[in-house]
């Protein structure tokens, strides 16, 4: 009898984590659309990308309270889905990594197992800056998704050596202020990458 209980409710815990990993997986898709939309000055597929992320409820079986989380990160996807000017857009996506990593930080178990999510890949001396600038921008997104403050100011400093002189970046910064910084050089992706743009 226990054990079946036991094994009830170990089931739903599953369904719970499996819902949750799925919601987001989708979450990291649009966060990408939304921030590949800005950088290509397509500012459609950003807003759609906000659209989606508007429609997401509280992720299932959270011990926290998640909502306030979730307050944030539909706050800045309306500002993703209402933007004008690819500034806005850019705003919207520093915001949105921002709440993102609000809530990862307030789940502990999760930001431990999760801070190897490392997309950007190690650091190689071999990349010309038209690669590492790309890799400077994946390295300070994960920083930022996962509070990993290494990640982010070593993607900080290849993009000060490949995209040329930045405003300095002090290393007690808050990361507010370094998704500020983050949509701040992400509005100046799409004069190179925009429609009409040589890069
Ligand atoms: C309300 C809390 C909350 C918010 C908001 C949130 N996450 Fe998560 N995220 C979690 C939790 C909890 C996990 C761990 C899931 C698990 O393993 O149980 C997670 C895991 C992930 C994972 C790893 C999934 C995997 O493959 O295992 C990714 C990627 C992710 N989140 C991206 C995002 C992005 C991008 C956003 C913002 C658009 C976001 N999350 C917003 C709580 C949140
Ligand atoms: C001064 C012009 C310029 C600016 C500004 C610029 N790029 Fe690029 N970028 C290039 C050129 C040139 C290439 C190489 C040709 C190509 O792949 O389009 C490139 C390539 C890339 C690539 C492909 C890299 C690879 O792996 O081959 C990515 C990703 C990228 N840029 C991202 C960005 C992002 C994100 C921004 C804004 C933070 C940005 N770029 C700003 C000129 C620029």
């Amino acid at each position: 009898m226990w054990l079946i209980l036991w094994l009830g409710c170990w089931e739903s815990v599953g369904e719970e984590r499996d819902a949750r990993v799925a919601q987001m997986k989708l979450h990291a898709a649009m966060a990408r659309q939304a921030r590949e939309g800005v950088r290509l000055g397509d500012l459609d597929a950003a807003r759609r990308a906000g659209v989606v992320l508007l429609e997401q409820k509280q992720p299932p079986g959270l011990h926290h309270p998640a909502q306030g989380y979730m307050d944030q990160v539909h706050r800045a996807a309306r500002g993703l889905a209402q933007a004008v000017t690819v500034a806005d857009a850019a705003g919207g996506v520093g915001g949105l990594a921002l709440a993102c990593s609000r809530c990862h930080r307030a789940a502990p178990w999760n930001a431990q197992a999760h801070a190897w999510i490392d997309v950007a890949g190690e650091f190689r001396e071999d990349l010309d800056d038209d690669a590492l600038h790309g890799w400077s921008i994946e390295r300070m997104w994960d920083g930022l998704l996962w509070s990993r403050e290494d990640w982010f100011m070593e993607g900080w400093a290849s993009a000060v050596r490949s995209m040329g002189p930045l405003e300095p970046l002090s290393s007690d910064e808050s990361w507010s202020g370094r998704s500020r910084r983050f949509a701040g050089l992400m509005e100046t992706c799409a004069g190179c990458h925009g429609p009409g743009a040589e890069p």
